[in-house]
């Protein structure tokens, strides 16, 4: 039986897609979807068995929206049981940059009443950051506390690179408060553009004299209580330009996320400028040694679920409402981990072969975990290439040793750049789809 999920009462109420009467004629089920994304996401939901696109006002199931359309539909919206909307309704208070950081300085705050300054020290994973406007007062302190270092400006809720640059003057940010920080519309209204100031890492870990940041995805099935699992594939993203503090107005060079320039001259048409997890952290380990490699990604592992938390008590909690988040890491020199920024929408847009096939894996992952089908039993600690990092605390590995249970080396159930050997695993896993048999 196909569920049904429509806009509020006073909006048109659609029956079911002549497509999805005929599949209950059957007596088969079916999901159906509303995708007004492109890319990737539009071919895994299309190849999905039983899936069935509808478009306009039609009643969905599923919907993989942008969080635009949520922002204004999902007040409007009632959902049945069963319904899944990929985006939380305030999935802003981790994915802007200015409330990102707000909810981490309060949460390290807290960390360090009720519990000690070591604990919150657990957070000092994000450079040093103030919200402008509203913080002018307390950067310009802190800027000349250290003279000559540099900053870098970011506007709160613009993305891929779009009007950020870097500075070491103050005369540079006056510029910016005059009129460089205003839209047109803005300016009627004499209002400014929230920005954050966020100390630059002036020493990143290079490779090949690049500087790179790397994109790790989690996806968040509930917030109360909090399950965030931690995909196996993700990559690094190189900047196209060698790396130097001497000039800081490139931004092909200090900035990772920029378009990549195609003519340049070791530019690989098969993987862009990135790097699959796995060959960063084959990599790494050559150069500096399992232990160095393993305390770096329970480093990040610290990272992801320190983010989650700081938000759990804010985040409004819908069982219909999952989250992908697309994590930005930045590593230094020390092979520190450091939390640039977490993305509500991370594309989805390939940029080669290799990248659209990750991109894929991944989306059919997350359709697995979110299980409209009702193939889990709720209880799985891996489903593809996802592991379970956090139930409600912390998830363990079962080969673990019991006896260490509870110590620090208990294994965390992660397995960032490791092998993603899914298709074996969810042959395993999954109960075939309806109509077929199991191979
Ligand atoms: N504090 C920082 N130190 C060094 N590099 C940074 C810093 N913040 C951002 N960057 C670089 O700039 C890029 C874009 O910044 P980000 O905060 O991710 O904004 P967006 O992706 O929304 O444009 C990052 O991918 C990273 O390469
Ligand atoms: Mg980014």
């Amino acid at each position: 039986m196909c569920a049904s999920v429509s806009k509020n009462k006073t909006s048109g109420y659609k029956g079911s897609t002549d497509c999805c009467k005929n599949e209950e004629r059957e007596g088969k089920t079916c999901v159906r979807y509303k995708c007004i994304l492109p890319n990737s996401i539009q071919n895994v939901l299309r190849q999905r068995p039983g899936w069935v696109e509808v478009r306009d006002d039609s009643e969905w199931d599923f919907n993989w929206c942008d969080v635009g359309w949520l922002r204004e539909n999902y007040d409007h919206l009632y959902m049945d049981e069963h319904v899944r909307i990929n985006h939380f309704r305030n999935h802003y208070e981790l994915t802007r940059k200015n409330l990102m950081v707000k909810n981490l300085k309060r949460y390290r705050k807290v960390l360090d009443r009720d519990i000690g300054h070591m604990e919150a020290s657990r957070c000092d994973f994000f450079p040093c950051t103030f919200a402008l406007p509203s913080e002018y007062h307390l950067f310009v302190e802190e800027f000349k506390r250290c003279p000559g270092s540099t900053w870098i400006m970011k506007p709160v809720a613009k993305s891929q690179g779009k009007g950020i640059f870097l500075f070491r003057k103050l005369k540079d940010i006056m510029e910016w408060k005059k009129d460089g920080a205003r839209s047109e519309e803005q300016k009627e209204s004499a209002q400014v553009e929230s920005y954050v100031a966020q100390r630059y890492i002036e020493n990143p870990y290079l490779i090949n004299g690049r500087k790179f940041d790397l994109r790790v995805y989690i996806l968040v099935t509930s917030y109360a209580p909090l399950k965030a699992w931690l995909y196996r594939d993700g990559f690094a993203r190189f900047s196209s330009t060698r790396f130097s503090l001497s000039s800081i107005d490139d931004k092909y060079m200090h900035l990772t996320n920029v378009a990549v320039q195609k003519t340049a001259p070791d530019y690989d048409p098969e993987k862009g400028c990135k790097w699959q997890m796995q060959q960063l952290r084959r990599y790494l380990t050559a150069k500096h040694g399992r232990a160095a490699v393993e305390t770096l990604f329970t480093e990040m592992d610290n990272i992801f679920v320190r983010s989650l938390r700081s938000v759990q008590k804010v985040m409004i909690n819908d069982k219909h409402c999952f989250e992908l988040y697309g994590y930005d890491i930045l590593l230094d020199v020390n092979l520190k981990p450091w939390l640039i920024e977490v993305n509500a929408s991370p594309s989805y847009t390939p940029s080669g072969q290799e990248d659209y096939e990750m991109k894929c894996r991944l989306l059919e992952d997350t359709l697995n975990v979110v299980d409209m089908e009702g193939r889990l039993t709720g209880k799985e600690k891996r489903v593809g290439g996802y592991d379970l990092m956090w139930n409600d605390g912390p998830v363990y590995r079962e080969d673990a040793n019991l006896e260490t249970f509870g110590s620090s080396c208990f294994t965390a159930n992660t397995h960032l750049g490791c092998v993603n050997d899914r298709e074996r695993q969810l042959r395993q896993l999954l109960k075939p789809y309806p109509g077929q048999k199991r191979i």
